[in-house]
């Protein structure tokens, strides 16, 4: 059922996030206008800059507010004091140091149990491609268009260091559970797409006995419940090199929460960078949206990071907000906010330097203006 407002938490965090957020924010705010929808946004300060002021990485009450929202849209977590990143202090909230700015990503995504990572690697036509410092364009649009599916809650990220023998080490932890879960959402959404009807395993089976579980879980749960769909698999390593060869070849793919990090940024490279690569964190209660780039604190500030990655990232939250409650005006927001990034891109006029170069790049702020711009007409 569609909802009267909906509650939408900001998490705008470090480095460029807050001004690429405030791009995706001026977006959304464009479609609840042209829609009607009734957004009640609410921004919280957070991540390494906070904790480095606050030792504690966001105010007393905030996750409760995450929990209690309708969706979470987050920027980047990421600061640097004298050029070095913000750690949390050991026993503080965490035992083991951590990336300030944890809590954003790595404990929302555990606490509110976001188990599917969903990152679109789509090639939108127009876009060039940062090769040799060049700008060109080498991958065919339309030939680069699968998803990746990361298992979000496990795998080496369980916050966990031992100490052995002299060293340290960290766990890879695979369970059945969160295995099955993420595997059946990869394969009902190469259902939903209805394009190769294949699903891609991609693990290191082949060394790490616990991804061998994973991809047996996975053959298990294909063979037994999906078997109009075909089955693929694919070693880590070997698949960094398939999917800047033929990416053509894949249509969902599904791992283990470490070599998806890895596999969804190598993805981003043949779909114009990272600049454009987005990721929904996603749970059967809960969903969290962000662009899969870090907070680039060397750009920070400057108005000139590229804004398209977070407004994808609320194109992607409306589409999910608009299926969960069957409210046909979100989806067609989305539909909306996909159009024009595309029609953007095809221009090739408004962007950042990243995608035309800094001689005629435009600003972080004008790419969202000229978006929100363009959904301004109901035309569909
Ligand atoms: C990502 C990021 C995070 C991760 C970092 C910031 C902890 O790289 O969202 O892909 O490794 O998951
Ligand atoms: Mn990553």
């Amino acid at each position: 059922m569609p909802k009267q407002s909906y509650y939408i938490v900001a998490l705008p965090g470090d480095g460029i996030g807050p001004e690429v957020l405030h791009e995706g924010l001026r977006v959304l705010r464009a479609a609840d206008e042209l829609f009607q929808i009734d957004f009640q946004i609410e921004e919280i300060e957070c991540g390494g800059h906070y904790y480095a002021e606050h030792e504690t990485e966001w105010p007393d009450g905030s996750f409760e507010k995450c929990e209690s929202a309708d969706a979470i849209i987050l920027g980047a977590v990421g600061h640097e004091v004298d050029g070095k990143t913000v750690f949390t202090k050991p026993g503080k909230p965490y035992p083991e140091p951590q990336l300030a700015g944890f809590a954003q990503v790595i404990g929302n995504r555990q606490k509110l149990d976001l188990y599917a990572n969903v990152r679109p690697v789509k090639l939108y036509a127009g876009v060039k491609h940062k090769i040799h410092g060049e700008l060109k364009q080498v991958w065919e649009p339309g030939k680069v268009d699968y998803v990746v599916i990361r298992e979000n809650t496990e795998d080496a990220y369980t916050g966990q260091t031992n100490e052995v023998d002299g060293g340290k080490v960290t766990p890879i932890l695979i369970t059945r559970k969160a295995t099955e879960r993420v595997v059946r959402f990869a394969f009902n959404l190469a259902r939903k797409r209805n394009q190769q009807l294949k699903v891609t395993c991609v693990d290191k089976s082949n060394i790490i006995g616990a991804h061998r579980f994973f991809r047996e879980v996975f053959r298990e749960v294909g063979q037994n419940e999906f078997p109009d769909l075909k089955l693929d698999y694919a070693y880590v390593d070997a698949f960094c090199q398939w999917q800047i060869r033929n990416p053509e070849w894949y249509d969902v793919v599904v791992a283990p929460n470490l070599p998806g990090d890895i596999v969804s940024d190598n993805g981003a490279t043949t779909a114009g960078g990272l600049g454009l690569a987005v990721g929904g964190n996603i749970g059967d209660e809960h969903a969290m949206f962000e662009p899969i780039h870090g907070s680039a604190p060397k750009h920070a500030g400057k108005d000139k990071a590229n804004p398209l990655a977070a407004i994808l990232s609320v194109q992607m939250m409306l589409d999910w907000l608009g299926t969960r409650h069957e409210d046909d005006r979100l989806l067609r927001a989305a539909a909306k906010v996909e159009d024009a990034v595309a029609q953007l891109l095809s221009e090739g006029k408004t962007l950042t330097y990243d995608l035309i170069g800094e001689e005629k790049a435009s600003r972080c702020s004008d790419v969202g203006a000229a978006v929100a711009e363009r959904l301004q007409k109901p035309d569909r």
